[in-house]
């Protein structure tokens, strides 16, 4: 019997792939893990192990470089989540935009008021005006399952969408849509764009991004999106930039300690996936990917 551990909640209609040669176990010697936000970076690997399915995009929480030394093949499921993040980007765009959430939270001061609330409703509003983001210009880094995505429903939205990807050209994506508009230089896209969203995984070469420099570029009274990762923004230039509000609105699914109350933050507990669909979509991606390794050492994705 080949054993797999679950880390994390990983949805029944992917683990129910499992052939009667698989059982779930919660002992340490097994041959393959799934997980979703697990950190693994301090567990040590046994030596039965030889796959880990991430159910989800990024791979930041998996020790890439220990697993390949040990010959441990790790799967992820690419595009899988995709709409389901789009969908919360494109909440998250209006939220940017209209003071949805601070009128929200003003609405609710008005219980008790009775017949008064119509009134005080009218007297309030004016308070809580925000843009449209119609004819606005996006701009998106990164051009994969989620970015594209991103970009059509924007367009859809009636916004201007420029494209910027640091790995893949953007004539490819151009040639997969035709609607996205190249930025050439990801400076062009800082320094055109009246909202930005960012859509590359953490790597070396993206941490930090978002930092002194590239703020400078951007328009004053920019409004980001982060539904990537956290570390993609340097922490403190991000946080200037908030205060001075260089960053009209930064709106992160990726919350951290000293952003969560600033007023101009909207911080959303990285829900970018949770979505049922999304659940099962990643769930049988990985679990098909894992098993296949094990039984047939095929690798469909890794
Ligand atoms: C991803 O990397 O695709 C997401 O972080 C997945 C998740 O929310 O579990």
């Amino acid at each position: 019997m080949y054993k797999i551990k679950t880390l994390n909640n990983i949805a029944k209609e992917g683990l129910e792939l499992f052939s009667d040669r698989f059982e779930i176990v919660d002992d340490k010697d097994v041959n393959g893990i799934l997980l979703r936000s697990y950190k693994m970076h301090d567990m040590e690997l046994p030596s039965s192990l030889e796959a880990v399915g991430r159910a989800g995009a990024g791979v930041n929480n998996i020790p890439i470089d220990k697993c390949s030394e040990k010959g441990i093949v790790v799967f992820n499921t690419p595009g899988a989540n995709a709409n389901a993040v789009k969908e919360l980007v494109m909440a998250g765009l209006l939220l940017a935009s209209r003071n949805i959430v601070g009128a929200i939270d003003w609405a609710k001061t008005l219980k008790d008021k009775g017949d008064e609330v119509p009134k005080l409703v009218e007297a309030g509003k004016s308070n809580f005006v925000g843009p449209e983001i119609k004819g606005k210009t996006l701009g998106v880094i990164g051009l994969g399952a989620i970015g594209v995505l991103v970009a059509n429903a924007a367009e859809a939205l009636g916004m201007k969408v420029l494209g910027y990807d640091p790995f893949i050209s953007v004539e490819s994506a151009w040639e997969l849509d035709h609607n996205i508009k190249k930025s050439d230089t990801l400076d062009d896209l800082f320094m055109n764009s009246d909202y930005i969203s960012i859509h590359v995984p953490l790597m070396d070469n993206t941490k930090g991004m978002i930092n002194d420099e590239n703020i400078s570029l951007m328009k004053d009274g920019v409004r980001l999106l982060n539904f990537s990762r956290a570390g993609l923004c340097d922490d403190s230039s991000l946080e200037k930039a908030l205060e001075s509000g260089k960053i009209a609105r930064y709106i992160t699914d990726f919350p951290y300690d000293k952003v969560l109350n600033m007023k101009n933050v909207i911080c959303i507990p990285h829900l970018g996936a949770s979505t049922p669909e999304s659940e099962i979509n990643c769930a049988v991606m990985a679990v098909n990917e894992v098993k296949d390794y094990i039984e047939n050492g095929n690798i469909t994705n890794s």
